[in-house]
């Protein structure tokens, strides 16, 4: 939540910081701002609304001239997204300007302190409090700014990633992060790039260092780059070098990100199995894992810790890990697991799914069952993410930079990674026949194909969205792996197009939704032939039975369901266990329509955002 971006060098800042925020708007797009420096002429322009509003507003201003300079797009937590909540906030003598991602817990306390000592607040935010403290500070102690800062962090509680910018040292501006993300890119003779993730960076540098918990950094175009920590000890950085390419991040002629992503998905699912899935020599390789296999083979449980739809994919990873490597499985809700006590074991594996490889809750699932000695396993998307440097091991997803808010292709791309780590764990175990082993490893490999087939159909589910457009409420049943694809179904539906959906095992629906049904009410049921397909035909028949409208997602060739449903699209024939790949494309594609049918804005819904660093 919250990007933020800065910039310190010899070239004019403010372009550098407007394109930074179009590149992190999906962080949070509540309010926007700059503030930018030139010589003492500290100049700050924000207000509520999308990045776009703000650069009007500049544009309407005049030049910004500055070289160094700082900027923000909120996702709101403290007071309403307003033009005086937004972002840069500044000390009480506007001498120093601050951005700030995450949350001050104790800055109630702060705040009461400070009102003590006479500080009046424009604000309601914890970020005002927090550049009063350093500006209080520096008064008070009479210390650097770098030292302002420190003392300042060491008061609080939460988690933070800021950028402080002042008046009086022109030179340089101050880094520091707990909790939530930060990147530095290196340029040329001393100049420096800051941000939330590397996106807004990479056009102009590759090399980059990501800061770790309480490092502060100090970014000085005369005296260059120091890193230290809270303590005041000073850290060696650690550069690496980007791998991030420019192209993924525009749009590539599509209308929007979400759709770009979901036709992506037969390239990511690809990405995500390369070099892993070996048809070759008929095996799984997942290096990432390594040693770590035996941790699997021993386990007596593990346990899957995610939120949203990286949480559904941990579902379809419960049912792949339970029926090929026959160990038992709990899916965790992160922010649930975090705070309720569970058991945890020595030997449980712990998995932990993200995309964004941010996401707070699931960040202190981790940190939980570390410190109980589980061994953690990371399936993320971003590279040189918190959660990956903070696991024992892991797979990335390589589905390339997601921008939606909507989460379409890492949901593939992280099935398709548990569905190597079930069956590559199945192996070594000996829970598979070999002959399945291998007949499912050939039926992996088809499955970006297949997806290609069936997005093939969108004009069929955009028909089909037409029809259903304007309902209020819709159903989404499956059953089995098909279960968790229900659930993701109606998230995608619920959180673009701001239709009421609610995903259901079929057979439960008789157990309350069922009271629903009439004939205003569309259910899309995930029908495909397979285990409980007889099952699912009479879930189907219940529905009909009370006039619901019947959108059923079905294997090629299907006649049964045909007869029964009002609209059916086909998927072609696969293996049970990786339904899940196939069947999330239509309800994607369904989503999508809809949401823009409705005049939605799809890539940027209302409230959500797509990497949530606070709790
Ligand atoms: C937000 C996003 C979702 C995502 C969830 C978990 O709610 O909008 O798309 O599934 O966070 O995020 P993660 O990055 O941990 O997968």
């Amino acid at each position: 939540m919250c990007g933020i971006v800065g910039y310190i060098g010899t070239k004019k800042a403010y372009p550098i910081l407007i394109k930074g925020l179009k590149r992190l708007e999906y962080r949070g797009y509540d309010s926007a701002g700059v503030a930018t420096l030139e010589g003492s002429d500290l100049t700050v322009l924000k207000q509520k609304g999308k990045v776009i509003g703000l650069e009007e507003k500049v544009n309407g201003w005049g030049e910004l001239e500055g070289t160094i300079g700082i900027g923000h797009t909120r996702w709101a937590t403290h007071g309403p997204p307003n033009d005086i909540n937004s972002h840069p906030h500044e000390s009480e003598d506007g001498n120093m300007a601050i951005i700030h991602n995450g949350i001050i817990e104790n800055y109630g306390a702060l705040r009461e302190e400070l009102t003590k000592r006479g500080h009046t607040f424009k604000s309601d935010t914890d970020t005002e409090v927090l550049i009063h403290l350093v500006s209080n500070v520096q008064k008070n102690e009479n210390v650097s700014l770098f030292e302002a800062v420190r003392i300042a962090l060491e008061q609080v509680i939460g988690a933070y990633a800021i950028v402080v910018l002042d008046r009086d040292s022109p030179q340089q501006l101050i880094a520091a992060k707990k909790g939530s993300p930060l990147v530095i890119g290196l340029g040329e003779d001393r100049e420096y790039f800051i941000a939330s993730d590397a996106t807004p960076i990479v056009e102009y540098t590759k090399n980059v260092i990501y800061l770790d918990d309480e490092e502060i950094a100090i970014l000085d175009r005369e005296e260059g780059f120091t890193l230290k920590n809270i303590k005041n000890q000073e850290k060696t950085p650690y550069v690496q070098e980007l791998e991030l390419q420019l192209e993924v991040l525009e749009k590539g002629g599509y209308e929007h990100f979400m759709l770009k992503e979901i036709y992506e998905q037969p390239r990511s699912v690809r990405d995500s199995m390369r070099g892993r899935l070996r048809i070759d020599s008929g095996q799984v390789e997942l290096g990432g894992i390594g040693d770590y296999i035996s941790k699997f083979v021993n386990a007596d449980r593990i346990l899957i810790v995610a939120c949203g739809t990286s949480w559904h994919a941990g579902m379809v990873g419960e049912y792949l890990f339970e029926d090929l490597a026959r160990i038992p499985v709990e899916v965790e809700y992160a922010s649930e697991f975090r705070y309720r006590n569970p058991v945890i074991y020595e030997n449980d594996v712990v998995i932990a799914i993200s995309q964004s490889g941010e996401t707070a809750d699931t960040l202190a699932a981790i940190e939980l069952a570390k410190s109980k000695g589980a061994t953690i396993i990371g399936i993320c998307n971003v590279i040189g993410s918190s959660i990956p440097r903070m696991t024992h091991a892991g797979s990335y997803t390589h589905a390339g930079p997601e921008i939606g808010v909507a989460s379409t292709k890492a949901f593939t791309s992280q099935v398709a990674v548990l569905s190597l780590m079930a069956l590559h764990v199945a192996k070594q175990k000996g829970s598979i026949p070999e002959s399945r082993f291998q007949r499912l490893l050939i039926e992996l490999n088809s499955i970006p194909d297949k997806i290609e087939k069936i997005l093939n159909s969108n004009e069929l589910v955009k028909e089909i969205s037409e029809k259903y457009k304007d309902v209020p409420n819709a159903l989404y049943l499956g059953r089995g792996y098909n279960f968790p694809v229900a659930l993701e179904g109606a998230l995608k539906l619920k959180e673009i197009s701001y239709i009421h959906a609610e995903g259901y095992p079929a057979a439960e629906m008789k157990h309350g939704p069922i009271a629903l049904i009439d004939e205003a009410m569309p259910v899309f049921v995930i029908a495909p032939r397979g285990g409980s397909y007889e099952k699912i035909v009479s879930n189907i028949q219940e529905v009909k039975a009370r006039k619901g409208k019947i959108i059923a997602i079905v294997t090629e060739g299907e006649e049964q369901v045909k007869k029964m449903a009002d609209h059916t699209i086909e998927i072609p024939e696969v293996d049970e266990c990786l339904m899940p790949l196939l069947t999330v494309i239509p309800l994607q594609l369904l989503s999508y329509h809809i949401a823009v049918m409705r005049g939605c804005n799809v890539d940027q819904p209302r409230n959500l955002a797509k990497s949530v660093t606070v709790e």
